[in-house]
């Protein structure tokens, strides 16, 4: 062989070992995102841009644990299949790099595009050290591949420790940009305006509401359609605290929110351990937000037992709201091109009564399943999936107190002390014609678990033992029914 061939046969066999163990991994998502390897939290930046959806996220380039945050990024056409690309913004001088959101500046108000007609991404970041947090620019002129620093930065500074978070979109009605940022500590989100990018004036204050239990951080306001009325929109803000995220739902006039949900009342975008940092695509093709948020739970996220990589993200959800009685609720769909991931559909034919246990014909721990459960009125029923020997995880319906709860304790939990304190996870949900209607997606190491069209939605991390695939359905003694009963075994985005 001439030494140039040789040269080539190295390098393709290099490349096919760096590629190859990746995404194979015990516990590793085949279908959701996670990086190939280090530590990633909070989704960053997420903007449709020229064809592709960007997702940026909080990332230690260096680590398999959270530290040296830099932006992560990745890029899909499809918001299924990604395509991972280099780190974006890395810590600079001990100046961390933490979350925050990028725009377009199609009329170069920014003055950053440098040819005529040429489109700036600008993200907007907290720029973090040990003392103190600013909002600070970044900008790209070649649709994200690389970045630069704007040498006015920061473009905003309290003098605050904690002050972070920036979500900033153009807001068409007063012809600016706005920007939600987080005040963790007084638990308020405060609304900035500005025509630059560069120069930002105060507006108001949000908050502190509802759930106060822990810091507010990483705040999303984004408009979304009614169901139903795809032209009528209401505003939703999102905010995150410690290890849970809620949400409110009302108007925005570009200058304050308002809450129309009763004050003080929690609502959440997701009733599992495993949902952090939300934030949404606000300008999508189909016009309707596409949220992300990222799979883990800081209680005990350094833990997991996932190597070489941590964190992944949810699967990408089309909002919308609905009115039930006098509270707007937040309705969440996986989107459609989910659907391509599916394998032959595995169907049951008949409905199946269940008494105590029924063992489904079929097993995995990659697949997405829909069902209806007709519980019978004072039952405890549901599934069991990841089942092996005396493990499980359940996902049931208690008819009575009428709560969907997911449990994972009887799954292996010896990693981290923290970690158990999450294991049940219950939420308020009524039977629509005496139904339940349940879709459930395991992968590997995620549940996710969508109620009544998306009204209810729980995602916990899960790490069950390898040959624990067994799927069964239960009831306490009262015969409850399942029907229409789906399974997919889903094809992997990383093949
Ligand atoms: C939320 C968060 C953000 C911060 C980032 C740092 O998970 O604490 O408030 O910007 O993570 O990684």
């Amino acid at each position: 062989m001439n030494r140039v061939l040789l040269l080539i046969a190295l390098l393709i066999q290099a490349r096919s070992y760096s590629q190859q163990p990746y995404y194979q991994e015990r516990f590793r998502p085949q279908f959701h995102y996670s990086s190939q390897k280090n530590w990633i939290n909070d989704p960053n930046g997420l903007i449709y841009h020229n064809g592709e959806y960007h997702l940026f996220y909080q990332h230690n380039p260096f680590a398999n644990f959270w530290g040296h945050m830099s932006w992560g990024h990745a890029v899909s056409s499809d918001l299924v299949y990604w395509k991972q690309l280099p780190v974006a913004l890395r810590e600079e001088n001990e100046v961390m790099v933490f979350s925050g959101s990028v725009v377009t500046d199609p009329k170069n108000k920014t003055g950053f595009g440098q040819k005529k007609g040429e489109v700036s991404m600008v993200a907007i970041y907290t720029g973090h050290d040990s003392l103190l947090q600013t909002q600070n620019l970044a900008y790209s002129l070649d649709n994200g591949k690389s970045w630069g620093r704007y040498s006015g930065n920061p473009v905003l500074d309290l003098q605050m420790k904690d002050f972070r978070d920036p979500n900033v979109f153009w807001h068409e009605p007063t012809k600016r940009w706005i920007m939600a940022v987080a005040m963790p500590n007084e638990k308020m989100i405060s609304f900035y305006s500005s025509f630059s990018l560069k120069q930002w004036t105060f507006e108001s204050d949000f908050g502190p509401y509802a759930d106060t239990s822990g810091v507010w951080e990483c705040p999303d306001l984004v408009e979304v359609p009614i169901v139903g009325e795809p032209n009528k929109k209401k505003w939703v803000l999102m905010v995150s605290q410690n290890a849970t995220t809620q949400y409110f739902v009302g108007e925005f006039d570009g200058s304050k929110f308002y809450n129309e949900n009763p004050q003080n009342k929690i609502m959440r975008p997701d009733y599992g351990a495993d949902y952090y940092a939300a934030v949404s695509y606000k300008t999508t093709p189909d016009k309707q937000p596409t949220s992300i948020g990222w799979v883990n739970n800081w209680g005990y996220a350094n833990e997991v037992p996932t190597n070489p990589w941590k964190g992944a993200m949810a699967l990408p959800r089309k909002l919308s709201v609905k009115k039930a009685g006098n509270e707007w609720v937040l309705v969440q769909e996986p989107i459609k091109a989910l659907r391509r991931l599916r394998s032959t559909a595995q169907v049951l034919k008949n409905s199946v009564p269940v008494k105590y246990k029924h063992v489904l014909p079929f097993k995995g721990n990659c697949f997405e399943m829909e069902f209806d459960l007709r519980p019978s009125t004072t039952s405890v029923s549901g599934m069991k999936i990841a089942v092996g020997g005396n493990r499980y995880f359940t996902i049931g319906y208690d008819a009575t107190l009428e709560q969907l709860y997911i449990d994972r304790s009887n799954t292996p939990s010896g990693f981290s002390k923290q970690y158990p304190f999450y294991h049940t996870k219950n939420a308020y949900l009524k039977t629509v014609n005496d139904l339940i209607h349940l879709r459930v997606f395991f992968d590997k190491s995620i549940v996710e678990v969508y109620a009544n069209n998306g009204e209810l939605v729980f995602t916990t991390q899960v790490f069950p033992e390898e040959k624990d695939t067994g799927i069964e359905f239960f009831s306490d003694g009262n015969i409850s029914v399942f029907e229409n009963v789906w399974f997919w075994p889903m094809k992997s985005i990383w093949k």
